[in-house]
C-alpha cells in the first residue's frame, strides 16, 4: 500500500515545445483541471500531470530555424507553457519534462529492458515519414492528394535501418484488451475506430532515429549511433511520473489513471501505448479520454496553419473563467467543435453576464438595501419555495451524470436551467414589492434566503468550471476559501446569511470588437 493522499490520476498529453500554447492546448487543459477540481469536491484526491514533450525533429529543426540554441530553447518554451497554465488558474500537480534527466534514465531502462527481452529487433524500413506527426504514415492514412490529412504536407519517402520494437505480437492481446474494457478508450466510437484500424494485421513500431538524422533525442542504451523516437520516449512519461522502474513505484494509483488526449494522437494513446505497457508487463491505463480538435475557419488549429487563438490574451480581453465556460458548453465531447468570437462573445453575455452574474447583482442588491442580515426559519417556507428549492438535488444529479458520461454539455445546461428556475422565482416573487410593504418584511427575509441558498448551490455545482466567480460567491456568503469543497457545503439548507459590503461583481456584458481588432483575439 502506498501512502499518497492521491485516489486518482489524470494526464494531459506533454505537448510539443515546437507551439506555444495555444486555445487547442488549453481545452484538454482546462478539461483535466475542471475533472480534477470535480473529482475533488466529492472527496477524491487527484493528481494532475501536464508538461512538454522537447525531444525531436521538428523541434529540431524549429531551434535551427531561429538560430538558437535548442537546450535554451526548449527551456523558454516549456516555461511558457508552465507560466500560462499557472496564469490561468490551472492547479496542476506535475510539470513534467522529457528532458529531465530522470525521465531519460527511466526511457533507457525501459529500453534496454525491451532490448533483453528480444522485444527489439534491427531491421531496414522504407516508408512515408510526416515530421508533423514524427511517425511513418501508411498509405491508408493519407488522404486522396497523399498528403498527411493532419498537416496537409506531402509525407517525405524515408529509407533507413533502425530499431523496431515488436508491436505486432500484442495486437491480440491489445484486441481483447480493448474488447473487454468498454472504458478503455472513451466515448466509444474511438474504441470502435481502434478495433477496426486493428482488423489489419499490426505492424512493428520504429522506436529509433540515426544520430546523422537526429542527435536531439535521448540515445539508446545499447547502440549510440542512435536516439529513441518521440513517442517511445513522451509516453513513457506517464507511468515515470508514478515513480517507474523504481521499487515501491505507486501501482495503485496507476491502475486509477485517465489519459485526456484529443484525436490527433489517439493511435499513439489506444495501440503504442497499451502495447509497450504490456510488453514491460505494466497493465495499460485504465481510460482514456477522446476529444474532438477545435476549428477555426474550418480547419483545426494549429501553428503550422496559422489560425491560432491565445487563451491568456482571449482571457484577458474578456474576463477570467470565461473561456473555460464556453469550451466546454460549445464541445461535445468526442466531436469538432468550432471557435467563434462571435459565439465566444454571445455565450459570456447570455450566459454568463446576463444569467448568474444578474442573478446575483439582482440578489444582493435587494437585500443589501433592505435588509442587514437575512434570517429565517424553514417552517416559513411556502410550497413555491420547497419547489425552487427541490430544482437543486435534481441539477446536481444531472450535473454528475453529464460528467460520468463525458457529457459536459449536459451538465451545464442543467446548471442553467437552475439559473433561469431561480430568475422566474425572483420574477414571481417581486421581492421590490415585498420590500415596500411593511407587513411583508419577514416575507422578503425568506424569499432572498431561498435565493441565498439556489446561488450557494449554484455556486457549488459551477466551482469546477468558474473557481473565481465561485470564490468570489462563497465570499459574498461568508464563506472561507475553497467554500465548496466539499461539495456537500453548497447544499448545506442555512437560516441565516450575513451580506457583504460589496455586492459581488462577477461578470460584465462584453462588445464584439470592431472588426479592424478582431485578429487580435
Ligand atoms: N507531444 C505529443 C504528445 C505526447 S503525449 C505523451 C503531442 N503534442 S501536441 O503539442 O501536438 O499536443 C497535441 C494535443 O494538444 C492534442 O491531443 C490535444 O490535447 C491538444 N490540442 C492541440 N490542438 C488542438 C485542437 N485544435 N483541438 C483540440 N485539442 C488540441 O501531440
Amino acid at each position: 500500500m502506498s501512502n499518497s493522499p492521491f485516489k486518482s490520476y489524470i494526464t494531459t498529453p506533454l505537448y510539443y515545445v515546437n507551439a506555444r500554447p495555444h486555445l487547442g492546448h488549453s481545452y484538454t487543459t482546462i478539461m483535466a483541471d475542471v475533472v480534477k477540481r470535480h473529482r475533488e469536491q466529492r472527496g477524491v484526491k487527484t493528481l494532475f500531470l501536464t508538461g512538454t514533450d522537447e525531444h525531436g525533429e521538428k523541434i529540431e529543426q524549429m531551434a535551427k530555424a531561429q538560430n538558437r540554441d535548442t537546450r535554451s530553447f526548449v527551456d523558454e518554451v516549456s516555461q511558457d507553457f508552465r507560466a500560462t497554465w499557472e496564469k490561468m488558474g490551472i492547479e496542476f500537480d506535475i510539470f513534467y519534462r522529457t528532458t529531465d534527466p530522470k525521465h531519460v534514465r527511466a526511457v533507457q531502462h525501459a529500453l534496454q529492458t525491451l532490448k533483453d527481452r528480444e522485444e527489439i529487433v534491427f531491421r531496414e524500413y522504407e516508408g512515408k515519414y510526416c515530421v508533423g506527426c514524427e511517425r511513418f504514415l501508411t498509405d491508408s492514412e493519407l488522404n486522396a492528394d497523399g498528403l498527411c490529412p493532419d498537416h496537409l504536407k506531402k509525407p517525405e519517402p524515408r529509407k533507413e535501418a533502425n530499431y523496431f520494437f515488436l508491436m505486432s505480437r500484442y495486437q491480440k492481446p491489445l484486441i481483447e484488451y480493448l474488447e473487454k474494457n468498454p472504458n478503455s478508450v472513451r466515448p466509444d466510437h474511438f474504441r470502435q475506430e481502434m478495433l477496426s484500424f486493428l482488423k489489419q494485421p499490426l505492424g512493428d513500431l520504429c522506436i529509433s532515429r540515426p544520430k546523422q538524422r537526429l542527435t536531439w533525442g535521448i540515445e539508446l542504451p545499447f547502440d549510440s549511433n542512435f536516439v529513441t523516437y518521440v513517442w517511445f520516449d513522451a509516453l513513457l512519461n506517464y507511468l515515470v511520473a508514478m515513480g517507474w522502474p523504481e521499487a515501491g513505484w505507486n501501482q495503485e494509483l496507476w491502475q486509477t489513471v485517465n489519459h485526456l488526449i484529443a484525436k490527433d494522437i489517439l493511435k499513439a494513446h489506444a495501440v503504442y501505448w497499451p502495447t509497450m505497457l504490456m510488453a514491460l508487463g505494466v497493465s495499460p491505463a485504465r481510460e482514456l479520454q477522446v476529444s474532438g480538435y477545435w476549428l477555426v475557419d474550418g480547419t483545426k488549429m494549429s501553428k503550422s496553419l496559422g489560425n491560432v487563438i491565445r487563451p491568456l490574451e482571449v482571457e484577458a480581453q474578456y474576463g477570467k473563467d470565461t473561456l473555460r465556460f464556453y469550451l466546454l458548453r460549445e464541445m461535445s465531447y468526442g466531436l469538432d467543435a468550432t471557435f467563434t468570437l462571435e459565439g465566444y462573445i454571445n455565450c459570456i453575455n447570455s450566459q454568463l453576464a446576463n444569467g448568474i452574474g444578474n442573478l446575483v447583482s439582482r440578489v444582493y442588491t435587494i437585500a443589501k438595501k433592505n435588509l442587514g442580515t437575512v434570517a429565517f426559519s424553514n417552517d416559513e417556507l411556502l410550497e413555491a419555495d420547497h419547489k425552487v428549492l427541490a430544482l437543486r438535488a435534481r441539477a446536481r444529479e444531472a450535473w454528475d451524470a453529464g460528467f460520468a458520461e463525458l457529457k459536459y454539455q449536459n451538465s451545464l445546461k442543467a446548471w442553467s436551467e437552475l439559473v433561469t428556475a431561480c430568475d422566474l422565482y425572483v420574477n414571481e416573487m417581486k421581492p421590490w414589492a415585498l420590500a415596500k410593504d411593511p407587513n411583508a418584511t419577514q416575507r422578503l427575509h425568506v424569499v432572498m434566503g431561498v435565493c441565498l441558498r439556489m446561488i450557494q448551490a449554484l455556486a457549488a455545482l459551477i466551482a469546477p468550471v468558474l473557481p473565481h466567480a465561485a470564490q468570489e460567491i462563497g465570499k459574498a456568503l461568508g464563506l472561507g476559501e475553497r467554500a465548496f469543497d466539499p461539495i456537500e457545503a453548497g447544499f448545506e439548507d442555512r437560516v441565516r446569511f450575513e451580506l457583504p459590503t460589496e455586492t459581488p461583481k462577477l461578470f460584465m456584458r462584453v462588445q464584439m470588437p470592431a472588426p479592424e481588432s478582431r485578429s487580435e483575439a
